[in-house]
């Protein structure tokens, strides 16, 4: 086990081609299939490269599809004034609901309840059925890699049926997307940006296409979804920083008429200071793929661990599982200083040169292709949470830190009780 920054280096960078990713292939292939997050080697390469052009700046910026979602979200926030109500359920069906429109071009709208007054059409049931069966199989696999190699247990009918709802919902949009004119596909992509309709550009493989759109999904969902609420509970716990926040919001984008979202951008969110720093120390205390590992593929070295103090290199054999806590690293007053576990967004005013000291995306060759999507994403959240309810309180027990659940991504174990309001 590392925490030491030399070696993720060497792992994740340097060394490269000494390390795969184990296992996972096994553990995960019933869901996700040959993928960009189960394959390693050549088919690795031949899918990351694949998707790589899915991620260029311009398909990211695409963040008007957000703002239906977020104000069917506005009408939960509304429905609860006044009351205590759990903000990561409700992250959580966003994020399925941007990201199934943004892979799919077909959101499963699972904000859409009786809550808020809204029946549910076949469609939205339709999707509340893939939701759960996802869910479910999420939680198998999340078993199966907690496992490790005994993965092969962890299986059931109940499982392989989930899996079996997942595919028939993915394949419908997969086969529908297969059967447009190349023609057709232009024209979808010029109404809006669609990640079934670039790859059905270029294959016709729809056991492929599927399994890369899963992929994306699982890899993007809870991560950004986890992530959105721990930075609910830090800035509902700290009205100072939400206060320095909403200033900096309201200076950049106003108070939310019809021109200032116009004007929420991938370009102006990025030059929001503040709002960076505050998603950086989101993702420094609470990076929510917290453990990791990599196999090694041969005889190797990593340059820290051995010697009498463990700065020396030390010997890695064929087959050594390293295993490494990014979440460890995160909270060291080595590199973050005496207050190394406050939440305190200003550090990052100063701290400049830590390599990797800070990879909650990872790094190298292998390094998330999503980052700048979720960094996208998580802004416009907060800038329209800041517009319109910018009162914001945590309504939980005091008990700090959070207590976490840990299913491969982190989450907040009890979700993030909260109080917001429009004035
Ligand atoms: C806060 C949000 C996110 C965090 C913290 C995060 C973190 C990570 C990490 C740590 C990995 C490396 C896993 C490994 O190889 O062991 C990864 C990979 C990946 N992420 Fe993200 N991610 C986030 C959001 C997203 C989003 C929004 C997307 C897509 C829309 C995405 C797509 C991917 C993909 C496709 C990979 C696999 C890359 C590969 O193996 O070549 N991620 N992410």
């Amino acid at each position: 086990m590392t925490v030491d920054p030399e070696n993720y280096k060497a792992i994740l960078a340097t060394q490269f081609e000494d390390f795969n990713i184990g296992l996972r292939y096994g553990q995960l292939s019933p869901l996700l299939g040959s993928s960009v997050f189960t394959l390693d080697g050549e088919g690795w390469k031949h899918t990351r490269a694949m998707l790589r052009p899915q991620f260029a700046r311009e398909q990211v910026a695409h963040v008007k599809a957000l703002e239906p979602h977020i104000q069917i979200l506005a009408k939960h926030i509304r429905a609860n004034k006044g009351r205590t109500f759990d903000i990561q359920e409700l992250i959580f069906k966003l994020t399925i609901d941007t990201a199934t429109e943004f892979l799919f071009d077909h959101s499963v709208n699972s904000l859409c309840d009786e809550r808020i007054g809204m029946t549910q059409s076949n469609d939205v049931r339709a999707g509340a059925e893939f939701c759960n069966a996802l869910s479910e199989a999420q939680r198998y696999t999340g078993s199966r890699a907690f496992a490790h190699s005994f993965y092969w247990l962890v299986d059931s009918k109940k499982f392989r049926e989930n899996v079996g709802k997942v595919h028939e919902f993915a394949n419908f949009y997969v086969n529908k997307a297969l059967n447009l004119t190349p023609e057709e596909l232009d024209k979808k992509s010029e109404s809006g940006y669609y990640v079934i309709y670039e790859m059905a550009k270029n294959t016709r493989d729809p056991t492929l296409i599927r399994d890369q759109l899963l992929s994306i999904l699982l890899a993007g969902r809870d991560t950004t979804a986890s992530l959105t609420s721990f930075l609910f509970y830090e800035l509902g716990r700290n009205p100072d920083i939400w206060e320095k926040l909403k200033a900096e919001i309201y200076e950049n984008f106003g108070r939310g008429s019809p021109e200032d979202i116009e004007s929420i951008t991938f370009e102006s969110l990025k030059k929001c200071d503040y709002l960076k720093w505050t998603i950086n120390e989101g993702l420094r205390l609470y990076p929510t793929v917290p453990n990791n590992y990599r196999v090694a593929k041969k005889d190797t070295t990593l340059p820290r661990g051995g010697g009498k103090d463990g700065q020396s290199p030390i010997f890695v054999p064929k087959g050594t599982t390293v295993a490494f806590r990014v979440y460890t690293t995160h909270r060291l007053k080595e590199y973050y200083g005496e207050d190394a576990l406050v939440f305190r967004p200003e550090r990052w005013a100063d701290l400049k040169k830590l390599g990797w000291a800070y990879i909650p995306f990872l790094g190298g060759p292998r390094t998330c292709l999503g980052q700048q999507f979720a960094l996208t994403e998580i802004g416009y959240i907060f800038v329209r949470m800041a517009q319109m309810f910018p009162k914001l309180r945590l309504d939980d027990d005091g008990t700090y830190p959070p207590k976490k659940l840990i299913n491969v991504i982190m989450q907040a174990f009890k979700g993030v009780p909260v109080q917001m309001d429009e004035e």
